[in-house]
């Protein structure tokens, strides 16, 4: 039976992933190792409690002991989901994101090579591309150019991997997505954080004119597109996944706005976040002609059925807008709302 180690499987990708998988293949086991950094909450696969195919370990990836002994339970595979994921806390304090981003993925690495896994998949960004202007898409030969100490984190752990490849015949892919939204997202992304905040009629903090553009994808679309790396990618390539829906922000907060039936009054134009990448957008024709994926989704239907996620499940989001959140909210907007 493959046993894939998944790391970070309780965040929002990695908790939809592990339960896609854990339901589409009744072959595969998984170990899911996640430290449960404030994003990390094992609320988000309550439902798997008990699960036969399905062990949960608390770890850290910057611990090299712990990562070998929980590959030791006849781990086949890993995907390296764990990371520290949110810009403005990249901007904020760096320092998690290069230990957990880069030394935590050397760490894996090593293990990956020691016991001889069949395959090594690391959960990338778009973001280590760096930023477009008004024309153009990111492809799989578009240089590194990372522009936040999150995205330069996410680049330093691809080229590790790269070399890996390289150097000692790894057999690892690197998967590269544009911005998913869907359930269980951490409410300090602009979807979770739009919504959850006008639903309470609470402002929404719009950053400089609104203009920047991200490329949408559900999550799920993200995850068949890991689950295909994983199966089929080619050791040594590259796959960049999107959903071929371009919105800048500022459309999207409105639709928002529209969707729950709020007052455009409640948008606030805050301060731009320091070195914003202008435009992201993804060219996945690679990963559609390679790997027979693309995403199915339709971002109406995705948006309307997260909306309603987030609706009915307000004592997730309760217990998630703790103290820590609101210290972070605080420092992160202050009185700007
Ligand atoms: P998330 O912040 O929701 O979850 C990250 C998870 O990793 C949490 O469960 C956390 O506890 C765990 N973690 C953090 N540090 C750890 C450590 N040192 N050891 C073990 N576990 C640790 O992130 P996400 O949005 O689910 O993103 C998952 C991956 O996908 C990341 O690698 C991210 O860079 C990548 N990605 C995210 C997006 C997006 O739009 N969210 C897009 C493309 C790629
Ligand atoms: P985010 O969800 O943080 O993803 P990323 O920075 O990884 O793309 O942000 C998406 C876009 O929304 C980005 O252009 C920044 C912008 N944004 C705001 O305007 N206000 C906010 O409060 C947040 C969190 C993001």
């Amino acid at each position: 039976m493959p046993t894939v180690l998944v790391t970070g499987g309780a965040g929002f990708i990695g908790s939809n992933f592990v339960r896609h998988l854990l339901a589409t293949d009744p072959t595969v086991a998984v170990v899911n190792f996640d430290a449960l950094t404030y994003a990390g909450n094992l609320a988000n696969l309550a439902d798997l409690a008990g699960h036969p195919r399905y062990t949960f370990i608390k770890g850290d990836v910057t611990d090299r002991d712990h990562v070998r002994a929980a590959l030791q339970r006849g781990v086949t595979d890993i995907i390296h989901f764990a990371a520290e994921s949110h810009v403005d806390r990249s901007i904020q304090d760096s320092g998690p994101f290069v230990r957990t981003n880069v030394i935590g993925t050397q760490i894996l690495l090593d293990a990956a090579r020691e016991f001889k896994v069949n395959k090594y998949v690391q959960v990338s960004t778009d973001e280590v591309y760096g930023s477009l202007g008004a024309t153009g898409f990111f492809t799989e030969e578009t240089p590194l150019h990372p522009n936040s100490p999150y995205s330069a984190s996410k680049a330093g752990a691809d080229l590790l991997v790269q070399a890996y490849q390289h150097t000692f015949g790894l057999p690892a892919v690197i998967t590269r997505c544009s911005n998913n939204y869907g359930p269980y997202q951490f409410p300090e992304k602009l979807i979770p954080l739009f919504v959850t905040n006008l639903l309470n009629d609470i402002p929404v903090p719009v950053y400089g004119d609104g203009q920047q553009v991200r490329d949408w994808i559900h999550v799920l679309d993200h995850c068949r597109g890991v689950e295909a790396a994983w199966r089929n990618g080619r050791p040594g390539e590259v796959y960049n996944f999107g959903g071929r829906c371009e919105m800048p922000n500022l459309e999207l907060t409105k639709l928002l706005i529209r969707l729950l039936g709020k007052p455009e009054s409640l948008i606030r134009y805050v301060e731009d976040r320091l070195g914003h990448d202008r435009r992201y957008a993804i060219d996945c024709a690679k990963a559609e002609r390679e790997l027979g994926w693309a995403p199915q989704v339709s971002f109406d239907a995705g948006l309307a059925e997260t909306i309603a996620w987030y609706q009915t499940n307000a004592a997730w989001v309760a217990t998630i807008k703790n103290k820590d959140y609101m210290s972070y909210y605080e420092k992160q907007y202050g009185s700007k709302l």
